[in-house]
């Protein structure tokens, strides 16, 4: 940093008045008009009262009260940086998504890693899932892969996601705990809701105390689907693979992590990028036809559920690199908004419930964070690919229509404004679609416990030791009695030895009788 060594006279009251000239350009209200002093006010006389007439003064509070923007309703504490995609090969087999066309192709990037529930100024080594929000600004518009670090959710349907937050957040008469820490409203809610027992493995997991965002994974979570030019239609699960490996800190590190620096995480990543250290991840797909989905031994629109690994391998189709931090803070991190729906010609959604009602949900609550339908209008939120639309006015509108023409269809040659293209534009799949109006849940959605116990014993038996010791620690700050034994009586149903450990470490005088929820398989459906 230069050191500001402009000239400097002292006022009357003995104040510092630094002085324009040379290279120094000369203060201005917004309006642009030539500021004299910035250190006073006006006032009558210098003792006296000051002066309503005052517009520099008025103006400079006036911005300064409306500095603050609602945090993000989740997802509140988060760190961007910008980057680039590049494409490995051509998927043109799969998709006509025109970022996956050409070996070498980079499309720029930015991305933000969040953690779910404290708030903006919580501390960054807080046990909790992160998010892994992508957005690519194809040439054919922006896509954002809006994902977290745990490839399965809390929960099937969106429309208990409301329920989720609201008991993973602080409890609205004491206004405490920050979700670092578990309470009697989390688990009570989870405990009754068995279909988070897979992603309760997860999250009691060390995966959600990463050393820094650059040792963590992402995923897609839900399927989506790839479309190719001949409109064939391919299952798709995203992952982002770190190609500096996968690590985490164990919890008496996080817990000093998070008093000595809460910022920790996002220090990591400024530092690294600065030193010319940039991260890297692979994207990686697995993906599958109707006829996989069919026999595998879960639904694929079940956003609770993976596909492992060893039954569709991961295909590496490009890297994302981290290579630029931003240049503000507010413009860039906080003013991006990322959303699900944001997809391109070549990606399409599934039936998946929670997918369906995030695709509502982003669009509605940015309108109320960045206070505008044209938050499109921020350069971190616009294409960068050429763009041409009716939409006009509105708050801060920066970009309305030129000229006459505002609608579509019209008949004006000479400047007659964008026009459909049947050839180039976004598609839906055609997707047969029967059914009665039902508000229920699939049949299909209702093993809850399998792939817990896949990933519990999937773990080394360190990794285990730090499941039974986190989900002790936290279930011991569940005050009720009930709920800590609620949750044993899941973990029967994942691992008997889990269980077992964990009633121990919480001193449950007997153990509940296995939890009533475990439903049949699929297989048993369809046997
Ligand atoms: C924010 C991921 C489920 C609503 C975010 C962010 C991520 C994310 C990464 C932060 C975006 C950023 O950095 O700006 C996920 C994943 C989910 C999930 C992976 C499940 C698979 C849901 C559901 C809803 C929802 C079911 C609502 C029905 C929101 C909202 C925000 C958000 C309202 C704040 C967006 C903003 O203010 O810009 N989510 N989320 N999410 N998510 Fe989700």
């Amino acid at each position: 940093h230069r050191f500001a060594d402009a000239e400097v006279v002292a006022g009357t009251g003995g104040e510092t008045h630094q002085v324009a000239g040379g290279d120094r350009p000369v203060l201005t209200t917004q309006q642009g008009v030539p500021v004299a002093d910035d250190q006073n006010s006006l006032k009558v006389g210098a003792r006296g009262p000051t002066l309503l007439e005052d517009f520099h003064l008025r103006e400079k509070i006036f911005h300064f009260d409306h500095e603050r923007i609602p945090e993000r309703v989740v997802h509140a504490r988060g760190y961007g940086a910008h980057g680039y995609f590049e494409t490995y090969e051509p998927l043109t087999d799969l998709t006509k998504a025109d970022l996956f066309r050409r070996k070498g192709e980079k499309t720029p990037a930015f991305v933000r890693f969040s953690t779910v529930a404290g708030n903006k100024g919580s501390a960054d080594v807080a046990r909790d899932v992160r998010g892994f929000a992508v957005k690519l600004y194809t040439k054919e518009g922006n896509w954002d892969l809006v994902g977290n670090n745990i490839p399965v959710f809390f929960i099937q349907d969106a429309i208990k996601f409301p329920d989720l937050i609201h008991a993973a957040k602080p409890e609205p008469d004491r206004g405490f705990p920050q979700a670092q820490t578990a309470h009697d409203n989390f688990w009570d809610f989870i405990s009754l809701s068995p279909e988070s027992m897979h992603m309760v493995m997860w999250i009691m997991s060390d995966r959600t105390i990463p050393r820094s965002f650059r040792f963590m994974e992402g995923f897609g979570v839900h399927t989506f689907r790839l479309v190719n030019a001949e409109g064939k239609s391919t299952y798709v699960k995203f992952h982002w693979k770190p190609k500096q490996g996968l690590q985490s800190v164990v919890w008496n590190e996080a817990v000093k992590l998070n008093g000595a620096d809460p910022d920790f995480h996002r220090r990591d990543l400024w530092d690294a990028i600065g030193a010319g250290d940039y991260p890297e991840w692979e994207l990686g797909i697995q993906t599958f036809d109707d006829a996989f989905a069919d026999k595998f031994d879960f639904d694929i629109l079940d956003a609770t559920k993976i596909i492992p690994e060893e039954v569709i391998p991961v295909r590496k189709v490009g890297r994302l690199v981290l290579d630029r931090v931003v240049d503000n803070f507010f413009a860039e991190t906080e003013q991006v908004a990322f959303c699900t729906q944001n997809v391109v010609p070549g990606i399409d959604f599934t039936n998946d419930p929670l997918l369906q009602g995030r695709n509502f949900s982003y669009l509605d609550t940015q309108l109320k964070r960045l206070g505008s339908p044209n938050f499109t209008h921020i350069p971190i939120n616009a294409p960068k690919c050429p763009f041409h639309h009716f939409q006009q006015d509105g708050h801060m509108a920066m970009h309305n229509p030129k000229g006459r023409v505002n609608y579509e269809p019209n008949s004006w040659s000479d400047a007659p404004g964008p026009r459909e293209s049947p050839d180039q534009g976004y598609r839906s799949l055609p997707v047969p679609e029967q059914g009665q109006k039902l508000r229920v849940r699939s049949e299909t959605f209702a093993d809850h416990y399998s792939q817990a116990r896949q990933f519990y014993i999937s773990q080394t038996e360190v990794e285990q030791a730090h499941i039974a010791d986190a989900l002790t620690f936290e279930l011991s700050k569940a005050e009720t009695p009930a709920i800590r034994a609620r949750m044993v009586s899941h973990l029967l149903n994942i691992d008997n030895d889990l269980a077992t450990k964990v009633a121990q470490g919480l001193g449950l005088r007997e153990m509940p009788d296995p939890a009533t929820a475990a439903r049949p398989t699929r297989q048993d459906l369809n046997p």
